[in-house]
């Protein structure tokens, strides 16, 4: 399972150097792993890292450059710096994919960049929502139709508290032990969903096959407890990225880190047969959407 982790010792995220066996192991749902790409703050930053720069009744705070900072409490000051700090974030993770992905580079489109200070451990939460449980990410309302789901992670934590992740087995071993037991996709299903509102847009077989993929194994509780898989603590200073809709993952605990996603169309890969809609096509023994 160690091997699921490739460790990079980049320092800079302009130039964090590049290597086709980084491309495929990330593509393979591998998480690449960088212990000494630190996400630098200043000391007034540093300052701002505590569980009241929250607004109230929110979970994170995020940023994208067309609606500005959502979700932080303070006066206006305040408010600057940490649109400083996120916004700076989401240039060195753009940054850092183009450098590391130049053939994703004019694909990607980013969506807000967060700034997550909540504690992991303290979450309480229904099992589908609960993240601390094995999944691949897939969304209820949000159909993708197989589309890339990048995603850049920093670890900020000014007391030295590592952010813990368990990771799970490939993508298609997960695959082939879940989609056997998954309910048929419906189409009319699909449909009144979308009529409803329930989704954003129709719900295709790929992500009907996702979300029974992520509901059935958080609710397995074997499987949870006996499938092949690692314990990994990130600690404060460095930084990680994977596909987060192919690397199964759960995030044990851990407070204050930073997270930039990008969605990438699936035909932009390096091997778009490596993608989670390639390997579920295969399975379903026909083309899916
Ligand atoms: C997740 O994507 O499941 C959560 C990641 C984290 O909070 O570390
Ligand atoms: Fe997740």
């Amino acid at each position: 399972m160690r091997d699921r982790i490739v460790e990079i010792g980049a320092r800079d995220w302009h130039a964090p150097g590049s290597d086709p066996a980084w491309i495929a192991a990330v593509e393979d749902g591998k998480v690449l792993y960088f212990p000494q790409l630190a996400f630098a703050l200043s000391g007034g930053e540093t300052a701002l890292l505590k569980p009241d720069l929250l607004a109230p009744g929110v979970r994170n705070i995020s940023w994208d450059a067309q609606r500005g900072l959502k979700g932080a409490a303070g006066e206006g000051p305040v408010q600057e710096q940490v649109t400083a700090l996120v916004s700076r974030f989401a240039a060195q993770a753009t940054a850092l994919v183009n450098a590391l992905f130049p053939a994703y580079a004019q694909h990607l489109r980013p969506a807000p960049t967060s700034l997550r200070p909540t504690s992991v451990s303290n979450r309480q939460q229904s099992v589908r929502a609960d993240d601390r449980r094995l999944h691949v990410d897939a969304f209820p309302s949000r159909p993708n139709r197989g589309e890339r789901i990048l995603r850049v992670f920093a670890n900020i934590n000014p007391h030295g508290e590592a952010r813990v992740w368990r990771v799970g087995e490939p993508f298609g071993d997960v695959a082939r032990q879940f989609v056997p037991r998954a309910k048929p996709y419906s189409a009319w299903q699909a449909k009144a969903l979308n009529t409803l509102g329930v989704t954003k847009s129709l719900r295709s077989e790929y992500d009907h096959l996702m979300l029974q993929i992520h509901d059935r194994m958080k609710a397995d509780e074997a499987y949870q407890r006996d499938c092949p898989q690692l314990r990994f603590e990130f600690p404060p200073g460095s930084a990680w990225v994977c596909f987060s809709d192919q690397t199964v993952h759960a995030a044990m605990s851990g407070q204050y880190m930073m997270e930039q996603t990008f969605h990438l169309p699936v035909g932009k890969q390096y091997n778009p047969d490596a993608s989670p809609l390639a390997i579920l096509g295969r399975l379903a023994g026909h083309p899916i959407t």
